[in-house]
Formats: structure tokens, C-alpha cells, sequence
């Protein structure tokens, strides 16, 4: 690739929201490049296992939806948001069937087929549409396979966005974006790419913990670029841990699906006694905060190292082919789950906060986009709802898309954009520095901002992100950027991000739990955390 580059549109991540959009824009005659941190499949996306939620079954109803969304959300959902996103349902499981994804269907009594739908925590029906337990997979290669064969798109692999260029405010006028300096991992070059619009799809920032489901990506590129471009960030206390995440010594980030509940799974204890009952008269479909809780108090409480997921009293047949990719990847690890408990412990999952966008993906910055998790539209609130955020992805993809057509022809062209400065920097001579904070923030990040939180242990992490970003700071300034470090100084501003935005939340609500104020403030109208960054 020459060292720079023009377009119309620049589509940051390779996931289900980037290429969405991409794929989109392609058939209206946009051409678009996609950028990629590591490989096109390295992203939350491809690990996806439960599916997606719509509703199909004749029994349910948009409404219900809706009042599921809104119970998990626990007061903090925009209801404009989630109706706009779950009255999409049907039309988002049809677009992606035109683009070649097959989801797992089931013969009626009458003999037709039909859409099998799973059931999942906080949903009071069946309503997950799913790929056996690997949905992600199915819908991550199908749209790149299209993508690929798509002559509108440019997919570009292990390239990392190291800043984003905006024009400077004057006035009144808002800043605008012009583009973006990547690092091209391969070549080790930092690039430029001019570009009329750019979308942020760049994903969650759940590495900011040592335990997440997570793939190496989510590191809140997204949200740092966008926080350091002057754009105002929300809600970043809302980090949701998954309640059940395989705990073996070699298996740290693979996720049992919630769908093995919704099919009767059962949480116990080594002894086989079940504890859900004791926090939630819903049990192991309560919402996700109130089930990693209950582990959390469980774990604690006892000295244990994990609880249990026990599907073994299903048929073994039943249990193979719901649930192939978990069977197998478990009997790997030597753990037959047809015969015996899976052990479980919660881990990082999904970032509720992020960007704030408008009902068309717009952030503060003109011509910024921002779709899918990087992104805080309001449709999550305090906890997002299982299946609810491939969904988010698919709607806001589609509502971008029509934005950036209406605007695109109005955008004036580039100012020219000054190269990437490497003259006063050296390679470094101490790449320990930068591995070495990585485990320190990730783990501080674990003790101090995760499931419980208190009012002491938020202001210790905070003093320790304060030096960390001193020192990367400093590092940045001095040395070549590469991919780790360019991730480490972006996962440290979100760690900021979440630990200020914690600080500020006095309850508990939803995923933010805090042992000093353990009530939900019912006094007056429940708020979002905004943080509003130097301008
Ligand atoms: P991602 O899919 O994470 O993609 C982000 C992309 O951005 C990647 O391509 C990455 O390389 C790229 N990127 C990041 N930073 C940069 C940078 N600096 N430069 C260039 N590129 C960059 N949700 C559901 O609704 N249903 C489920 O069943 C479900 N199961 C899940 C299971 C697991 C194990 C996990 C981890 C998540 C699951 N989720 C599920 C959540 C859901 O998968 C994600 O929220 C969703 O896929 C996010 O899509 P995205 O496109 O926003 O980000
Ligand atoms: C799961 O399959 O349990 C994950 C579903 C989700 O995160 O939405």
C-alpha cells in the first residue's frame, strides 16, 4: 500500500458493526476501506455464541421485548432507543440471511421449517436466533466472505489507528474529521489515510480486566481516540462480567453461552447444591448482573476458586448437538459435560458505555461515526440484555449508512494533512516496560473496579492509573509506537474513564455495584455518567 491514502469513507474494525456498515455502503456505490488491528476474524464478533435477539415466536411481541430491554437496563435505557433498535429485529435476522448466514432452523408439528430461538437470561421468551452455539463465527464469515468479493471494499489487515486528525474548532464550528494516521503492523510504518467520514466500529474495551471473554482486540481504541479527539464519553461504570466463563488453568477467555442455562442448565456448588434461588426468584435467567453477583458473593463468601454449570441431566444427545462448539472445546480441556459439571467463573464481557452517539451514530465531532459496542446509544442502560448487542450492531449499521449518504455529497473536500513525525523518536530498548504495565492495569483493574466496588478501592486504582499514564506518556513520547504500546496507552485512558465515571455514580444500579451506597438512589430521575473532555 502506498504510504497514503484518500477516501470517501473510512470504516475503523472488521466486526459485525464495521462491516455491516461497510457492506451497506458498498451497495449503494460508496467505496469504503476497512481497517483491521490484527486479522479480520480478531474481534468480539467471531466468539459470539448465544445469537441474536429478534422476535419470531408467535407468543412473544415487540412490546415485551421492549420491557425486557428496559427491566435489565434498570432505569437507565433511552426508550425511543430501544424501540427504534428492537423493532429491527426481524429485518436485521433477514439482511444477514441475504448475505448468506445460515441460523439453525427447527421442523414444526405441521412439518415446515422454521427459526429455532433460543432462550437467554433477562428475555421472557424464546427470541435468540442462533448458529448452533457459534453464531459469531457464521455471521463474522459470511460478511467478510462478502466484503472480500465486494469490489466497493478495501479490507486492509493489521492495520492499528494510532490518532485521529480533525480539523481545529473555530467559533462556533464544530471540530471535523479528515482522516487518520495508521499504523501498518506489517510494514511498521505509520500511514495516513485522508477521509471524508469515519466510523469508529472498533469494539469493547473489556481487556482493561485480566479475566474477559474477550478476544486481544478490545482494548477501547475506539473510545480513547474518540475521548482524545474531544468527544464526550458515557456511562463507562457499566462494565458487565459474564457470569460464566470456563475456568481452567489453559482456557482463560472461552464463554459458556448463556443459552446452556436457557436450556436448564443449573449453577451449583461443588457439592451440588444450587444457590440462584437464594438472590432471584427468576433464578439462572435472572439479568447477568444479578447472576455474577450472586457467583461473586458465593466465591467469596466461601473461598472458592469458581462455581458450576451442570447440563449433565439433559440426554447426551440433546447436549451435543445444542451446544457442539462448547462440548467440544471443554472436552478438550477434559471436561465431558454430558456427564459432569463445567466449572465457571464470571469475567469482562461487554462495555455498556462508550461514545455518545445520536439515533444516527453521530458523535460530538462532524462527520464522526461511531456503531456498535464502542458506542453509547442508550439502548443498554446499567446492563445490556443478552443477544441484545449483535442486534445494536445491525440497526445502527443501517442507520449510519443512511446518514452518511445524505451527508457525503455535502462534505467539502480535505484540507492537506501534515505526514506522521518520526524524527524525534527511537526504537525503544525496554519492551518489558510496556508488558509489564499491561499486567499491572489489568489486574488493579480486577482487584479494585469490578463487580463490588467501594468508594476506597475506586480511589487506589485511581492513583495507580494516574502513574501508569505518566509513565506511558512519557514511553509514547520517546519511542516508535507499536501495536502493544499504541493498545496499553489507549487501555489506560479507558481504565480512567470507567474508575471516574464509577466515582461519580453514588448508588447501585445495574452492573455498578459499590458496598458504600448499596441502594438504587430512587430519589430523583435515574442519570447517565457523562464525561466531558478539554476542548
Ligand atoms: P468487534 O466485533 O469487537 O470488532 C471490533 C473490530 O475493531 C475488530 O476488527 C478490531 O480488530 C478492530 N479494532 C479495534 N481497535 C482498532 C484499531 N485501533 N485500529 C484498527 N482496528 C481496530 N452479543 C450478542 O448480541 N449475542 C451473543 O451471543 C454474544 N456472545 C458473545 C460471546 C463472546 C465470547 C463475546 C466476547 C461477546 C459476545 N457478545 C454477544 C457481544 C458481541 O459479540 C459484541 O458486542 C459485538 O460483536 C461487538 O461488535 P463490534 O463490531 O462493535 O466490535
Ligand atoms: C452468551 O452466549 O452467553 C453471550 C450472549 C451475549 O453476550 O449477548
Amino acid at each position: 500500500m502506498p504510504n497514503n491514502k484518500n477516501k470517501d469513507v473510512l470504516i475503523i474494525g472488521s466486526g459485525g458493526a464495521g462491516l455491516s456498515l461497510a457492506l451497506k455502503l458498498a451497495e449503494q456505490n460508496i467505496a469504503v476501506a476497512v481497517l483491521s488491528k490484527f486479522a479480520l476474524t480478531s474481534s468480539s464478533t467471531y466468539y459470539a455464541q448465544g445469537g441474536i435477539s429478534a422476535v419470531f415466536d408467535a407468543d412473544d411481541s415487540i412490546e415485551s421485548h421492549i420491557e425486557d430491554t428496559l427491566d435489565a437496563g434498570a432505569g437507565l435505557c433511552k426508550p425511543e432507543i430501544v424501540r427504534l433498535t428492537v423493532s429491527q429485529g426481524k429485518s436485521s435476522i433477514k439482511w444477514l440471511r441475504a448475505q448468506g448466514v445460515k441460523f439453525t432452523e427447527e421442523e414444526t408439528a405441521s412439518g415446515q421449517t422454521q427459526l429455532h430461538l433460543n432462550r437467554e437470561g433477562g428475555h421472557s421468551h424464546r427470541r435468540v436466533v442462533h448458529s448452533d452455539d457459534a453464531t459469531g463465527k457464521a455471521v463474522s464469515l459470511s460478511l467478510i466472505e462478502r466484503a472480500q468479493q465486494h469490489p466497493n471494499i478495501e479490507l486492509l489487515e493489521h492495520h492499528n489507528v494510532v490518532e485521529l486528525i480533525t480539523t481545529p474548532k473555530e467559533g462556533a464550528t464544530n471540530k471535523r474529521i479528515i482522516g487518520a494516521y495508521v499504523l501498518d503492523s506489517q510494514e511498521n510504518k505509520v500511514k495516513t489515510i485522508a477521509a471524508k467520514i469515519v466510523v469508529l466500529a472498533t469494539g469493547g474495551a473489556n481487556m482493561a480486566y485480566v479475566y474477559s471473554t474477550n478476544p486481544h482486540s478490545s482494548t477501547g481504541d475506539g473510545i480513547a481516540l474518540a475521548w482524545r479527539a474531544g468527544c464526550r464519553i458515557s456511562n463507562m461504570e457499566f462494565m458487565q462480567f459474564h457470569p460464566t466463563c470456563l475456568y481452567h488453568p489453559e482456557a482463560r477467555s472461552f464463554l459458556i453461552s448463556e443459552a446452556l442455562r436457557g436450556e436448564g442448565g443449573k449453577l451449583v456448588l461443588k457439592d451440588g447444591r444450587t444457590f440462584m434461588e437464594k438472590f432471584d426468584s427468576r433464578g439462572e435467567l435472572a439479568p447477568r448482573d444479578i447472576v455474577a453477583r450472586a457467583i461473586d458473593h458465593e466465591m467469596k463468601k466461601r473461598g472458592i476458586d469458581c462455581v458450576y454449570l451442570d447440563i449433565s441431566h439433559k440426554p447426551a444427545d440433546f447436549i451435543r448437538e445444542h451446544f457442539p462448539t462448547i462440548y467440544q472445546q471443554c472436552l478438550e480441556y477434559g471436561i465431558d459435560i454430558t456427564k459432569q459439571p463445567i466449572p465457571v467463573v464470571p469475567a469482562a464481557h461487554y462495555t455498556c458505555g462508550g461514545v455518545i452517539t445520536d439515533d444516527h451514530a453521530r458523535t460530538d465531532i462532524s462527520n464522526l461515526y461511531a456503531v456498535g459496542e464502542v458506542a453509547c446509544t442508550g439502548l443498554h442502560g446499567a446492563n445490556r440484555m443478552a443477544s441484545n448487542s449483535l442486534l445494536e450492531c445491525l440497526v445502527f449499521a443501517d442507520r449510519a449508512c443512511a446518514d452518511i449518504l445524505e451527508r457525503l455529497p455535502t462534505v467539502s473536500s480535505l484540507p492537506s494533512i501534515p505526514e506522521w513525525d518520526e524524527s524525534k523518536v527511537i526504537d525503544s530498548d525496554e519492551e518489558v516496560v510496556v508488558a509489564h504495565n499491561w499486567n499491572e492495569l489489568r489486574h488493579f483493574m480486577w482487584d479494585y473496579v469490578g463487580i463490588v466496588r467501594t468508594d476506597k478501592r475506586l480511589s487506589r486504582a485511581l492513583s495507580r492509573v494516574k502513574l501508569l499514564k505518566k509513565e506511558i506518556t512519557e514511553y509514547y513520547s520517546h519511542f516508535r509506537v507499536t501495536s502493544d504500546l499504541l493498545e496499553l496507552r489507549n487501555l489506560v485512558i479507558v481504565a480512567e474513564l470507567i474508575i471516574r465515571c464509577a466515582q461519580q455514580r453514588k448508588e447501585s444500579r445495574g452492573l455498578h455495584y459499590t458496598l458504600d451506597y448499596p441502594e438504587t438512589d430512587q430519589s430523583t430521575a435515574p442519570k447517565d455518567t457523562i464525561l466531558i473532555p478539554d476542548r
